[in-house]
């Protein structure tokens, strides 16, 4: 039996046929919002079933109940809030029933969000639950600052999916990843998030999962990041040449998962395992400091979260893996769990480091990165793509 989604069932917000055609011609008499990436991202996540049991945009219960206590009014985990808001100015001709059409920024017909509630919040409130800092230099918390104050809550009915991406060839929705698990044959999968290249310290972590599970879906999300993180066409190359060269194809899929990150660490490392298991995966990969950002979480905040939940309540099972590093006395790729030996003997840049080398053309060292893919990354310091390496 495939792992059940969260919630118990894979939502589908998607309305195609006559429904399609007749929503699509209301559009134009309804009010319009035009959703920046995040939102639009938000959007095609709920409707595709990745953030089942959600219908649509957070009411006001379910907000509270999230922010409060990481989890949705009926008791499931739930550790992000997805919300629309608004400009206070704007908010006044959204009335409570009505249908509201949405657009992202070219203008592009998405869908509707049939507008159950508009809501005051407080942000400093979600900043420090959820982001556990009210600092506006984090990315996250920043988001938040900027936001509308009126959030708007309701079930949402998707028209047309986001325009093409580059990497379309590789969208592959829930219900299409839990498809093609079974056609392989997979009943543990472990999945793999990702915002940064794949070095060797994760793909050290992803092969010691690969060792006990039947498959691994490499996931890196391509939505709304950070301006200094690397573009995700980038780091595409860097997955394809990677796999390409050193992983067992019959034992990976690659497909992208069009989220926006939060940079929430912990809260969002429970959000990245939940959406996983609705995607089919049975294991989740959390390493050192999940997506964090400078030095707001502990470099196991991510894994400890989990200790607040209950296995079966999460069902994906975390598989927790230290600080990854190639020992030059062990020889080979090891953590603190694994190797004896002390930091001088072990090869472990930091971001700015690698940073430096690959803007003045330096190969990091073979045991850091695969030269495939630091040759990628080189280029694209090259052509002043801002190449951040975590
Ligand atoms: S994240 O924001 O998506 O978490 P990143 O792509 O850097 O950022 O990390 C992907 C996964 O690899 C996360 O689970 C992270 O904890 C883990 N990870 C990154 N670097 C290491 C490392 N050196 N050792 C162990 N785990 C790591």
């Amino acid at each position: 039996m495939p792992i059940k989604p969260h919630g118990g069932m894979l939502v589908n917000r998607i309305v195609s046929g006559k429904e399609k055609l007749k929503l699509q011609e209301k559009c134009g008499q309804m009010e319009k919002i035009i959703l920046n990436p995040r939102e639009v991202s938000d959007l095609d996540m709920i409707a595709v079933g990745a953030f089942s049991p959600l219908y649509g945009f957070m009411c006001q219960a379910e907000y509270l109940s999230v922010v409060e206590y990481g989890r949705l009014p009926r008791g499931f985990p739930w550790t992000i809030p997805i919300t629309l808001g608004v400009d206070e100015k704007d908010a006044d001709k959204f009335k409570a029933g009505c249908d509201i059409a949405l657009y992202d920024q070219k203008e592009n017909l998405l869908g509707v969000l049939h507008l159950h509630e508009k809501y005051l919040f407080d942000k400093e409130k979600e900043a420090k639950q959820v982001f556990r800092t009210t600092d506006s230099a984090h990315p996250g918390v920043n988001y938040l600052q900027k936001m509308g104050k009126v959030l708007l809550g309701g079930p949402v009915s998707m028209i047309n999916r986001p325009p093409a991406s580059p990497f379309d060839n590789y969208r592959l929705d829930p219900i299409e990843t839990r498809t093609l698990f079974k056609e392989k044959g997979w009943t543990k999968i472990v999945a793999f998030q990702t915002r940064n290249p794949i070095h060797r310290a994760h793909e050290y972590i992803q092969k010691c999962a690969l060792e006990t599970v039947e498959g691994l879906l490499i996931h890196p999300l391509v939505g709304a990041t950070k301006k200094d993180d690397i573009p995700a066409s980038v780091r595409m190359d860097c997955y394809k040449t990677l796999i390409e060269n050193y992983y067992p194809k019959d034992r990976v899929v690659l497909s992208i998962f069009p989220a926006a990150m939060r940079y929430a660490g912990p809260r969002e490392a429970v959000f990245h395992a939940l959406v996983r298991k609705n995607y089919g995966c049975t294991h989740f990969i959390v390493g050192r400091d999940h997506a964090g950002v400078g030095n707001y979480y502990g470099t196991y905040d991510a894994q400890q979260i989990f200790n607040s939940f209950s296995r079966e309540e999460i069902d994906i099972v975390p598989l927790c893996f230290e600080h990854a590093f190639f020992c030059k006395k062990c020889n080979e790729m090891a953590t603190p769990k694994t190797c004896p030996h002390t930091s001088g003997d072990r090869i472990s840049l930091s971001g700015t480091a690698v940073r430096g080398m690959l803007k003045d053309g330096i190969m990091p060292p073979e045991e850091f990165s695969r030269p495939e893919v630091a040759k990628i990354l080189i280029e694209n310091a090259h052509n002043n793509k801002s190449p951040v390496v975590q």
